[in-house]
């Protein structure tokens, strides 16, 4: 029997966590034709729930308090379930979808594609953004973006923590700037969702992944397949740490999530001897904790040739790959915890304040499904 209403967790408008508000009686989603209701076991957080939160996608000046608009409008409205790596069970479908898939566990491409072209993106819109997401009991989503994934050695949490947010953008970002096999690609905020996602990507598309991120996460990062560790804290010295790394070797692309002061230091890893090149430099960008404002002479890049790619998301083509290299377990989950939906407001804070070893993604699992899915990896703050 499906319920008539279940708990969410509601953003009520841009500001702090007092903006999310647990509520016990949201209605249930009915499904469109072609779309599935979801019951949510695991839902993984991302960087974008603050982000969309706090208003921090500026556009024009970097005061703004604003979530990225598309043809001119907010597809942010409020109230929004946010949570877009959202994993669960068909509960039931629309008119358009066999009702053979009731049952199916899977995991959603969470994309809001604006249309059917299997290998262009170019509206980079999702569900807990400009539609519901996944922080609540059930979730209405399009049927042939929640894929099957059956393999009984991922639980769901686990499965969650590989979701697209973090490994679409990631396998997008080596795809715009055409890594190949053999390159050597430096990842910046390599212990994050999407550093840890380009990681194994390298390794799986046959790159040689350079991983720039603190010391303390060197001995996992190396077990998760990076090449060698380069420690972010000095930046004056940082060419010379990465050219002894790669052997005085370029840097080939670099995969940057950092931005702010560090990108021209990147840059120059890829620059220092051309003659030793064999393609363009070539940097993706898909984020930047590390500031939104970047400071770089144009003459270095344009002299150099250096190609800079703006990455969101990816495209249809790209998820249904990565959906099969999971079935194919050629994708290992990195899960650092899990919370309870009715705790988001101390899942947020320690997601802000984590410490030198955090790893990984968290995940948020309903409070009705926390002994199933959520114990097993609750988090030791809780
Ligand atoms: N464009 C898109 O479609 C898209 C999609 C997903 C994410 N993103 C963005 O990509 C970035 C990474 O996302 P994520 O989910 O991987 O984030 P995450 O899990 O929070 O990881 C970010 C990593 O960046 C490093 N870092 C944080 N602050 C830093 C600073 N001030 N200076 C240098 N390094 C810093 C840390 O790694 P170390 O400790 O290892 O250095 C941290 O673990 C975020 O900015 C996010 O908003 C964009």
């Amino acid at each position: 029997m499906i319920p008539s209403v279940m708990h969410a967790m509601c953003l009520m408008g841009h500001g702090g966590v007092e903006q999310l508000v647990y509520k016990s009686d949201v209605p249930v989603p009915t499904p469109n034709v072609d779309e599935v209701l979801v019951q949510v076991t695991a839902t993984a957080k991302n960087n974008t729930d603050r982000k969309a939160r706090e208003g921090l996608y500026p556009v024009g000046s970097s005061d703004e308090v604003t979530s990225f608009q598309m043809g001119g409008s907010p597809t942010l409205t409020f109230p929004r379930i946010q949570g877009a790596d959202i994993v669960g069970r068909i509960i039931a479908v629309g008119h358009q979808v066999s009702s053979s898939r009731i049952g199916e566990r899977g995991l959603l491409d969470f994309n809001l594609y604006p249309d059917h072209r299997p290998d262009l993106n170019l509206m980079p819109d999702y569900y807990g953004h400009g539609a519901d997401g996944g922080y609540a009991e059930y979730v209405a989503v399009k049927a042939e973006q929640f894929y099957h994934i059956p393999n009984d050695e991922l639980s769901d949490a686990e499965l969650a923590s590989m979701g697209m947010c973090s490994y679409q953008t990631a396998y997008h970002m080596l795809t715009a700037a055409k890594v190949v096999s053999g390159e050597r690609v430096l990842v910046s905020g390599a212990s994050g969702g999407v550093g840890t996602a380009l990681i194994q990507l390298c390794r799986i598309i046959g790159a040689i992944p350079y991983a720039v991120s603190q010391l303390s996460k060197g001995e996992m990062l190396m077990k998760l397949g990076a090449e060698e560790v380069i420690d972010r804290g000095d930046l004056n010295t940082f060419v010379e740490r990465t050219l002894a790394k790669t052997k005085g070797k370029p840097i080939d692309a670099v995969m940057d999530l950092v931005g702010g002061e560090m990108t021209d230091r990147f840059i120059d890893t890829m620059i220092q001897d051309m003659h030793q090149r064999k393609t363009y430099p070539r940097l993706s960008i898909a984020g930047a904790s590390g500031g939104n404002i970047s400071q770089m002479m144009w003459t270095k890049i344009y002299l150099y040739q250096v190609q800079i790619f703006g990455v969101s998301h990816g495209t249809q083509e790209e998820a249904a790959q990565l959906m099969k290299w999971i079935r194919g377990g050629q994708l290992k989950p990195v899960l650092h915890s899990a919370f309870k939906l009715s705790e988001l407001h101390q899942a947020e804070a320690f997601f802000v304040s984590r410490n030198q070893q955090f790893l990984g993604k968290i995940v948020i699992v309903p409070d009705s499904q926390w002994d199933i899915h959520g114990k097993p990896y609750a988090n030791p703050s809780q």
